[in-house]
C-alpha cells in the first residue's frame, strides 16, 4: 500500500507563557501523531525567544519517551517582548522559512494565540493552538491543559489547611492563581466548601464578607476558608487580610502560587493533551491555514484562531462563570 504524501514535509511545536501540566503530553502527541503521517517534526527551544534565535532541533519519537507523566515543558517556555513587536515577528517567520518549517503548533494562552494569530496575519505561517495554561481563560475552549491538574493541587493543599483551620477555629484566606481571571477560585472554591469565593469577575463588598463571618461566628462556626483568585475585586489575600483586620477578624493568609503550576499532569490533562495534541498535526496537514483546537462538550474542534476575541465566545465564557457563581451561592 502506498503511503498518502502529507502536505507539509517538516512542521515544528513550540511552547509559550506560563508553563501547565500536560504541556509535555500535547508536545509528545504532536510529534508522534506528526511522525506517524510521515512528516519531519522539529522542536522550538524555549517559545517564541528561540524561535527568534533559530533554537530549532529536529525530534524523533524517542525524543518524547518518558515525558507523559512529567510536569512543566521540558521544551522551555519564555514570554517574549521582541515577539510582540512587528519586527520580532518578520524575524521569527524567516527563521520557519529558513528552517524549511511549513507550520507550527504553539501550545499556551490568549497571548501566545494572539502572537500566532499576528505571525499567520502578517506573513501567512500556518499556525495552529493548542491550550495550555492552567487559567482556562481562553474563550472558545471548555478546557485547558493544565486547569484540573492545578485544581486538584489547590484542592488538595486547601484540604490540609482547613484541618488545621477547624483545630485553631481560624479563618484562612488562601489565596489561588488566575491572573484576571475567577476560573481557578470558583473550581477549588466549589471542591472544597469555601465560605467565600473572591474573583475578579464580582464585585464582592467586604462588608458582605464582614457580614457572613459574624453570622457564622453567632451559629458556633468558627473557622473558615475564604478562597480569593490572586486578582479579586477586593485584591489579593493580603489585601483582604488587613481589610477584615480593620472589621475586627484575624485571619491567616496562605498562597498557593507557583505550587499550581507544577506536578504531574492528571489523567485528564495527559488525555486532554494526546487529544488535542492529535488534533493539531490533523489540522494543520489537512491544509488548515490557522485555527485553535477547542474542546466543546467534550468533543476535540477546530476552531479559527479568531474566537479568541470573538462576541460569542465571551458570552459562553460568562455563562459558564455564572453558572459556578450560582452553585456557589446554594
Ligand atoms: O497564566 C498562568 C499564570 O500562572 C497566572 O495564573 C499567573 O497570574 C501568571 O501565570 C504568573 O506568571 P509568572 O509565572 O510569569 O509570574
Amino acid at each position: 500500500m502506498t503511503q498518502k504524501k502529507p502536505k507539509m514535509k517538516r512542521i515544528a511545536v513550540l511552547t509559550s507563557g506560563g508553563d501547565a501540566p500536560g504541556m509535555n503530553a500535547a508536545i509528545r502527541a504532536v510529534v508522534r501523531s506528526g511522525i506517524a503521517a510521515g512528516t519531519e517534526v522539529c522542536g522550538i527551544w524555549s517559545g517564541y525567544e528561540g524561535l527568534l534565535e533559530g533554537n530549532v532541533l529536529q525530534l524523533s519519537a524517542s525524543s518524547v519517551a518518558n515525558t507523559i507523566q512529567r510536569g512543566g515543558t521540558w521544551l522551555k517556555t519564555s514570554r517574549s517582548d521582541e515577539f510582540r513587536t512587528k519586527a520580532g515577528r518578520k524575524k521569527a517567520a524567516h527563521v520557519l522559512d529558513h528552517a524549511g518549517i511549513e507550520g507550527l503548533v504553539v501550545i499556551g494562552g490568549d497571548g501566545s494565540y494572539r502572537g500566532a494569530l499576528a505571525l499567520h496575519e502578517e506573513h501567512g505561517v500556518r499556525v495552529v493552538g493548542v491550550p495550555g495554561t492552567i487559567d482556562n481563560d481562553i474563550r472558545g475552549t471548555d478546557d485547558t491543559i493544565g486547569f484540573d491538574t492545578a485544581i486538584n493541587t489547590a484542592v488538595e493543599m486547601i484540604d490540609r489547611i482547613r484541618d488545621t483551620a477547624s483545630s485553631h477555629n481560624r479563618i484562612f484566606i488562601v489565596e489561588v492563581m488566575g491572573r484576571a481571571s475567577g476560573n481557578i477560585a470558583l473550581a477549588v472554591g466549589l471542591s472544597c466548601g469555601a465560605e467565600f469565593v473572591m474573583i475578579p469577575e464580582v464585585k464582592t463588598k467586604i462588608q458582605d464578607i464582614h457580614v457572613g463571618l459574624q453570622r457564622s461566628i453567632a451559629r458556633g462556626k468558627l473557622s473558615s476558608i475564604l478562597v480569593a483568585a490572586e486578582g479579586s475585586a477586593l485584591g489579593g489575600a493580603n489585601e483582604i487580610a488587613a481589610k477584615l483586620k480593620v472589621l475586627g477578624h484575624d485571619a491567616k493568609v496562605a498562597i498557593l502560587g507557583h505550587t499550581q503550576r507544577g506536578g504531574s499532569p492528571t489523567a485528564h490533562d495527559r488525555i486532554l493533551a494526546s487529544r488535542m495534541g492529535q488534533l493539531a498535526v490533523e489540522s494543520l496537514l489537512s491544509g488548515k491555514p490557522e485555527g485553535m483546537i477547542a474542546s466543546v462538550k467534550g468533543e476535540m474542534k477546530h476552531l479559527s484562531l479568531l474566537a479568541v476575541n470573538s462576541k460569542t465566545t465571551t458570552a459562553q465564557a460568562a455563562k459558564r462563570m455564572e453558572d459556578l457563581v450560582r452553585i456557589l451561592a446554594i
